[in-house]
C-alpha cells in the first residue's frame, strides 16, 4: 500500500510524525519512536521566555545591570520549569539526529519577532531538519488588534524563514478572526507547512481556593473535528503543505485528515496514553482500511473533502449551520 506523502520538501514513508511532547526528551524515547514507526519526529519547543532569560543573563553577567533584570525576569517561569535549557536543548537535539535515521524536527515557540530567534540557526547547527515554529499567544489586551497579532506574527515567521535555509512549520491556534486570511499571509510570509491546531489548555477555576487550576487533559478524536472543517477550508488554497495535530488517535482519524487535506498527521495523545507502539497499530490498521476501500494510495484521496470544490463555501458553511440547528426535533 503506497502510504507516502511529502512534507517540509521531505518525503516520507508515511504521514504519522510524532508530534511535540515529552515522548522524545531522552534518546530512549527518541529510538522507540522511530523503532515503532514514526516517519519523523518534533521534539518538544524551546520557549522565546527561556531563550531571552539565558541571553538577559549573559548580559547582566557582562554589565552586572542585577535589579532591572531582576524585575524582568520575575515575568518568566522559572528555569526549572523546563525538561532542558536552551544548551541542552541544542545538544539534545545533535544527539537525537545521530541516534535515528528518521527528520528530526526542531521546534521554537514565540510569538514576536526578537533576539531569540537566532536560536533557530543555532538549530540547524545542530542538524535540525526543519524547525517548527508554534506561534501560541493568547490576546489579552483590548488596545492590540487583530492586525497588530497578525503581524508580529508574519514579522516572527519572516524573521525565522531569514535566519535558515532549512523548512519552517508554523503551528497554529485556530483563535484568529479571519484564519483563511491569515493563513494565506503566512504562505506569502514564506511558512513552508501550516500545523493546525494548537490546543489551548483551558484553565479551571478552584472555587474553594479561589484559584485557577492547570489541567492538562489529553485529547480525543472529536476534537479532530475542528481541524478536518480548516483543513477542507484550506486545503488547495495554500501553497504550505497542512499537518493536522489535535484529535489524531486511530487510523480513520488519518484517512479523515487526508481527505481533508493533511499531508501528515501529527499524534501525541494517542501515543502517551497507548505508548509508541501505538504508531504501528494506526500504521497496520491504514494499510488495512486503504486496502478494504479499494484506495491504492494515500495521494489519491488527498484534499478530495477539500472545500475548493464547492462553488459558494461560505453560503455552504451557513447552509450547514441551519440546517444541522434545524435538524433536532423537541
Ligand atoms: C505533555 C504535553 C507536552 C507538549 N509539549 C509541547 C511543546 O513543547 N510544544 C508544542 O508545540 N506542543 C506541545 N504539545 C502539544 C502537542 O504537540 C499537540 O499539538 C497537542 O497535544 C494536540 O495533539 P494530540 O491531540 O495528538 O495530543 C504538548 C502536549 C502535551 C500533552
Amino acid at each position: 500500500m503506497d502510504l507516502r506523502t511529502e512534507y517540509l520538501g521531505l518525503m516520507l514513508p508515511h504521514p504519522l510524525v510524532a508530534g511535540a511532547s515529552p515522548l522524545s526528551d531522552d534518546l530512549d524515547g527518541v529510538k522507540r519512536l522511530e523503532d515503532a514507526g514514526a516517519a519523523a519526529i518534533v521534539l518538544r519547543s524551546l520557549f522565546e521566555e527561556q531563550i531571552t532569560r539565558e541571553q538577559m543573563s549573559e548580559y547582566i553577567n557582562l554589565d552586572s545591570h542585577g535589579e532591572s533584570f531582576a524585575e524582568a525576569a520575575s515575568y518568566f517561569p522559572s528555569p526549572h520549569a523546563f525538561q532542558m535549557g536552551p544548551f541542552e536543548y541544542l545538544e539534545h537535539l545533535r544527539l537525537a539526529k545521530k541516534a535515528v535515521r528518521i527528520p528530526v524536527m526542531a521546534s521554537l515557540n514565540g510569538a514576536t519577532p526578537g533576539g531569540w530567534i537566532e536560536y533557530a540557526r543555532l538549530m540547524v547547527q545542530a542538524g535540525a531538519d526543519a524547525i517548527e515554529l508554534n506561534l501560541y499567544r493568547i490576546a489579552t489586551d483590548p488596545a492590540t488588534t487583530s492586525a497588530d497579532i497578525e503581524r508580529q506574527a508574519i514579522e516572527t515567521v519572516r524573521a525565522v524563514k531569514k535566519a535558515v535555509t532549512i523548512p519552517v512549520a508554523v503551528k497554529l491556534s485556530p483563535f484568529y478572526t479571519a484564519f483563511a486570511h491569515f493563513a494565506r499571509e503566512l504562505d506569502l510570509a514564506g511558512a513552508d507547512a501550516l500545523v493546525i491546531f494548537n490546543r489551548f489548555y483551558q484553565p479551571d477555576i478552584d472555587a474553594e481556593e479561589l484559584t485557577a487550576t492547570r489541567t492538562l487533559h489529553l485529547s480525543d478524536s472529536s476534537e479532530l473535528r475542528l481541524r478536518l472543517h480548516w483543513l477542507a477550508i484550506l486545503s488547495g488554497r495554500v501553497q504550505a503543505s497542512l499537518a493536522v495535530t489535535g484529535g489524531v488517535h486511530t487510523a480513520l482519524d488519518v484517512v479523515k485528515a487526508t481527505m481533508a487535506g493533511a499531508h501528515v498527521t501529527q499524534m501525541v495523545s494517542a501515543l502517551l496514553m497507548h505508548g509508541p507502539e501505538h504508531l504501528r497499530t494506526v500504521l497496520a490498521d491504514l494499510a488495512t482500511w486503504l486496502q478494504e476501500h479499494e484506495w491504492e494510495s494515500l495521494a489519491e484521496m488527498r484534499g478530495n473533502m477539500s472545500l475548493l470544490k464547492v462553488p459558494d463555501p461560505d453560503a455552504y458553511e451557513r447552509a450547514n449551520y441551519m440546517l444541522m440547528l434545524h435538524s433536532w426535533r423537541a
